[in-house]
C-alpha cells in the first residue's frame, strides 16, 4: 500500500541537519498526503485529561494533544496507544501550564521580572523545563507576556509588568529558557507565548472583560513582547479570551494571520485558550459551534483547546465548503511541524523516563537556583534610618502575621506541581538563620481575608517583648491569577489594622508584603519604617527573605509596575501621556484628582538597596543623531555607601514634539551592575534611530526629526537629564 512505504520513509528518513527544516516540511507533506479528513482534524484537537472514551479517540487518530496529562508513566501509556495502535502512529503532544517552575516553585513571573536580570530569568525557565520534561511534558503554556497596567486584574501576577521594553526582554528570555538551544534536546520544552493579545487591557481590570484600545496602543504597548517571543523562536502562541474593539481574539484574522504570520513571519502554531472558540457564541459573533469552528480556523487558530468545536464540526464545515482543504491542511501542517521539531516521531517517549523523573526534580541545585532567584526578586520599598538589615544577635524577635508560617500561599497562583511541604516559610527561614541566642516569638495575629481582631491581644503582647517586630501580611496565593480580579487592592481583612496596632507599640516594625499584584497601602508607606515587597517567592521563600532581612543578600530588585496610592488611582503607569493640562498642584484646571496626588505611591523602576548610589557625568557621544548612526549615552554610577550592592541603571527617552502625542517617558535601556563600596562604573547605552520609532498619524513606524529628552537614573521618576536632536540628514 502506498501509505505503508511512505510511512517507512517517514520514520527512517535520516535527519540531515543542513536542511533540517525542508526535510521536516517534506516529511510533514508526505504524512499529510496519507491522512483522512478525520485524522487531520484530530491533530487540531486538544483535551484536558484522559478517559476510556478519549483513549478510543486516540486510537482513531482523532486527538492530537492533551493538557494536564502528566508523569512519565501516564504520558507513556497514552502515547503508546497513539504510536502503536493508531493507523498513522502520529505521536501526541502533552501540554501543561508551567508558569513559575514545575515542582521546584520559583517566584511568580511578576516577581522574577523585578530582578531585571535576564540571564537569571532564562536560567529559571531552563530549570522549569528540565523538570517538566522529566515528567512527560512537551509543551508549556508559558510565557504569559501580557502587559498589565491595571493591578485589579489578577493575572498581572503571571506577567512581567507594565512596560513593553522590559516585557520584551523578559519574554525572549523565558522562551529561550524553556526551549533551550534546540527543541530536540531532552530538556527542551516548547514555549507558548500568551494571551494574544491585549488580554491585560480588560476594562476595569475584570478578567475576561472587553478591551477597547487604539491600534497604536495595541502595537506599541501590547504587541511588542509577543513579537519578541516570536523572534526568540517561540514555537506556539495562545490566543486570548478577550475581544479588541469588537473582535474576539479567537476569531481575529487581523491579529492571528495578518500581523502574526504576514508581518512577523511566525511559522509555529496557535492554540485557542480553554474553550475560547466555544465562547465566540457568548461573545455574540457566532450563532452556533460550527460557525465558531469556521471563524476560529479561518482566523488562524490551529488547535482547539477543549471547545469540541473542531472535533465536532470541522469535517462537516469542509464538506459544506465553509472552510477549504488548504486551510485545514495548513493548520495540520503547523501542528505536525512542531511534533517533528520536537523529535517526537523518532522518539515519542522522549519525556517518559521514570529515571529522569526521579532524578531531575526538586534537586538541591534547583532549590539553590530558586533561592538565588527569590533573593533577586525582592524589592526594598522603604528603609527609614537603616532599620534593615537586622542584627543576627537580637535578643527577641517577634514574627507576626497570617502569612508568616504559610506554606501554601507562598507558592503563589498557578504553581504547577509545587507542594506546600517543599516550602520554607518565613518563620522557618528566619529560625534557620538565627542562633539559639535569639528568642523568636510567633503568632498569626489575624486571618488573611476574614476580618477579626481577636488575635491582636496576643500579637501586641509578643510585640512588646521583642526588639524588632516583623509583620508578614498580604494576599493569599489564590487571590491573584486567573479569575482573581479585585475591586479593592488594599490589604484584605484586618491586616492593615494589625499593622497599625503593632506600629502603635513603638517597637521598630518591618512589614513583609506577599502579594500577586501591586497593593495600595498609603498609611503603611507613610508610617512604618521598613517595607519589603516579596511577592510570592516559591519553595525558598523563607530562606530568601531571611537572607535579605539579615543582610546576607543586599536587595536589588526594582518594581516593574507602578504602585497606586489608592485603588481609585488605577490605571496608573509611568509611560502615560502629558495631556494638554499636565497636573499642577496649585492650578485647579489641570489633570488631577481633588483628593489625591498624581504621582504613584512607588513608581515603575523603583527599589532601594542597603547601600546608596549616585549618578553623575551624563554625556552623549553627539548632540545630533542621524539615520545610520548610534548615540552612546554614558553615565557614572558610584556606590556611595559601605556595602557592596547591585544597581539597575535605567535609560528613558521622551520625544518632545511629534505628529501624535508621545508618552512622558519610555524605557529604552537598562543595565544591572555590581559595585563595591566606593566603586564607580561608567555605564554605556547604545541608542539607535530604531529605538525612537513610533506609529505616526498614518500608522507608519517612523522616527521624526526633532528634539528628544533623555533621563538616566534609578527609576522612572528620577534621574539626570540631557537631550539631543534627531536629524533625517
Ligand atoms: C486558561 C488560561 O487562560 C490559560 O492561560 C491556560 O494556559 C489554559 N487555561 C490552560 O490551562
Amino acid at each position: 500500500m502506498k501509505y505503508k512505504s511512505l510511512l517507512i520513509l517517514l520514520f527512517i528518513l535520516p535527519f540531515c541537519s543542513a536542511s533540517a527544516q525542508s526535510s521536516i516540511d517534506r516529511r510533514v507533506d508526505s504524512l499529510l498526503s496519507l491522512m483522512t479528513v478525520d485524522e487531520k482534524v484530530g491533530q487540531l484537537v486538544q483535551y484536558s485529561g484522559t478517559s476510556a472514551q478519549r483513549k478510543t479517540l486516540v486510537r482513531q487518530g482523532r486527538i492530537g494533544s492533551f493538557l494536564n496529562v502528566l508523569g512519565a508513566n501516564s504520558t507513556r501509556e497514552v502515547q503508546r496507544i497513539a504510536v502503536e495502535e493508531s493507523r498513522l502512529r502520529i505521536p501526541l503532544l502533552f501540554g501543561f501550564d508551567v508558569i513559575h517552575g514545575y515542582r521546584t516553585t520559583f517566584p511568580i513571573p511578576l516577581a522574577t521580572a523585578c530582578s531585571w536580570d535576564i540571564a537569571l530569568i532564562e536560567k529559571a525557565e531552563r530549570i522549569a523545563a528540565t523538570e517538566a520534561t522529566a515528567a512527560g511534558v512537551h509543551w508549556t503554556f508559558s510565557p504569559m507576556v501580557d502587559i498589565a497596567r491595571d493591578p485589579r486584574w489578577g493575572r498581572i501576577a503571571e506577567g512581567a509588568g507594565e512596560d513593553p521594553y522590559l516585557g520584551s526582554a523578559v519574554a525572549a528570555a523565558r522562551v529561550r529558557g524553556f526551549q533551550g538551544p534546540n527543541l530536540r534536546s531532552p530538556t527542551s520544552l516548547l514555549a507558548c507565548a500568551k494571551h494574544f493579545a491585549a488580554y491585560g487591557g480588560a476594562e476595569g481590570g475584570r478578567d475576561y472583560n472587553t478591551v477597547d484600545i487604539s491600534e497604536r496602543t495595541l502595537r506599541e504597548i501590547y504587541l511588542p513582547p509577543f513579537k519578541a517571543a516570536v523572534d526568540a523562536g517561540a514555537g506556539s502562541l495562545m490566543c486570548s479570551f478577550n475581544e479588541i474593539a469588537g473582535m474576539p481574539s479567537s476569531a481575529n484574522r487581523t491579529l492571528l494571520t495578518d500581523i502574526l504570520r504576514g508581518e512577523w513571519k511566525f511559522d509555529g502554531f496557535v492554540v485557542s485558550d480553554w474553550n475560547s472558540i466555544g465562547e465566540l457564541l457568548q461573545h455574540g459573533v457566532a450563532a452556533d459551534l460550527k460557525e465558531a469552528a469556521v471563524l476560529g480556523l479561518k482566523a488562524g487558530v490551529d488547535m482547539d483547546m477543549e471547545a469540541d468545536a473542531y472535533h465536532n464540526h470541522l469535517a462537516a464545515a469542509l464538506r459544506e465548503d465553509r472552510i477549504t482543504g488548504s486551510e485545514l491542511d495548513e493548520a495540520v501542517r503547523r501542528v505536525l511541524r512542531a511534533k517533528f521539531q520536537l523529535g517526537l516521531f523518532e522518539n515519542p517517549y522522549r519525556n517518559c523516563d521514570i529515571g529522569r523523573e526521579r532524578r531531575d526534580i526538586l534537586t538541591p541545585e534547583h532549590r539553590e537556583a530558586a533561592r538565588k532567584t527569590a533573593q533577586r526578586s525582592i524589592v526594598l520599598l522603604k528603609n527609614q534610618n537603616n532599620l534593615l538589615p537586622l542584627r543576627k544577635d537580637l535578643k527577641t524577635l517577634a514574627i507576626i502575621g497570617p502569612l508568616a508560617d504559610d506554606k501554601e500561599s507562598t507558592l503563589g497562583p498557578w504553581h504547577a506541581m509545587g507542594k506546600p511541604e517543599d516550602v520554607i516559610p518565613v518563620l522557618g527561614g528566619i529560625k534557620a538563620k538565627l542562633g539559639s541566642g535569639t528568642k523568636v516569638l510567633f503568632t498569626r495575629g489575624c486571618e488573611i481575608e476574614k476580618p477579626s481582631m481577636s488575635g491582636f491581644t496576643e500579637a501586641l503582647d509578643i510585640a512588646r517583648q521583642a526588639d524588632v517586630v516583623v509583620v508578614v501580611v498580604g494576599e493569599s496565593g489564590q487571590m491573584s491569577g486567573e479569575a482573581e480580579s479585585r475591586s479593592n487592592i488594599g490589604l484584605p481583612g484586618s491586616q492593615e489594622d494589625l499593622v497599625r496596632a503593632l506600629q502603635g507599640t513603638g517597637k521598630p516594625v518591618v512589614v513583609i508584603l506577599m502579594n500577586g499584584r501591586p497593593l495600595a497601602f498609603e498609611w503603611i508607606a507613610e508610617n512604618v519604617p521598613s517595607i519589603v515587597e516579596t511577592w510570592f517567592l516559591g519553595v525558598e521563600t523563607g530562606n530568601a527573605i531571611a537572607d535579605v532581612l539579615f543582610g546576607d543578600y543586599n536587595p536589588s530588585g526594582k518594581l516593574t509596575t507602578s504602585f497606586p496610592r489608592v485603588t481609585g488611582q488605577v490605571p496608573v503607569y509611568y509611560n502615560h501621556k502629558n495631556t494638554g493640562r499636565p497636573p499642577v498642584d496649585s492650578v485647579k484646571w489641570t489633570s488631577k484628582y481633588l483628593d489625591l496626588k498624581n504621582s504613584p505611591l512607588y513608581p515603575f523602576g523603583y527599589g532601594l538597596s542597603y547601600t546608596t548610589f549616585s549618578y553623575s557625568q551624563l554625556a552623549l557621544s553627539a548632540k545630533t543623531l542621524k539615520p545610520a548612526e548610534n548615540l552612546i549615552v554614558s553615565v557614572t554610577v558610584k556606590n556611595t555607601g559601605n556595602r557592596s550592592g547591585e544597581e539597575i541603571v535605567q535609560l528613558y527617552a521622551r520625544d518632545e514634539v511629534a505628529n501624535v502625542t508621545r508618552p512622558s517617558r519610555e524605557l529604552k535601556g537598562f543595565q544591572k551592575i555590581s559595585l563595591a563600596p566606593g566603586e564607580s562604573k561608567r555605564v554605556h547605552f547604545v541608542l539607535t534611530p530604531e529605538n525612537l520609532k513610533f506609529y505616526d498619524r498614518d500608522m507608519k513606524w517612523t522616527v521624526e526629526p526633532g528634539r528628544f529628552s533623555l533621563y538616566v537614573g534609578p527609576n522612572s521618576a528620577e534621574g539626570l537629564e540631557t537631550g539631543f536632536h534627531y536629524s533625517a540628514q
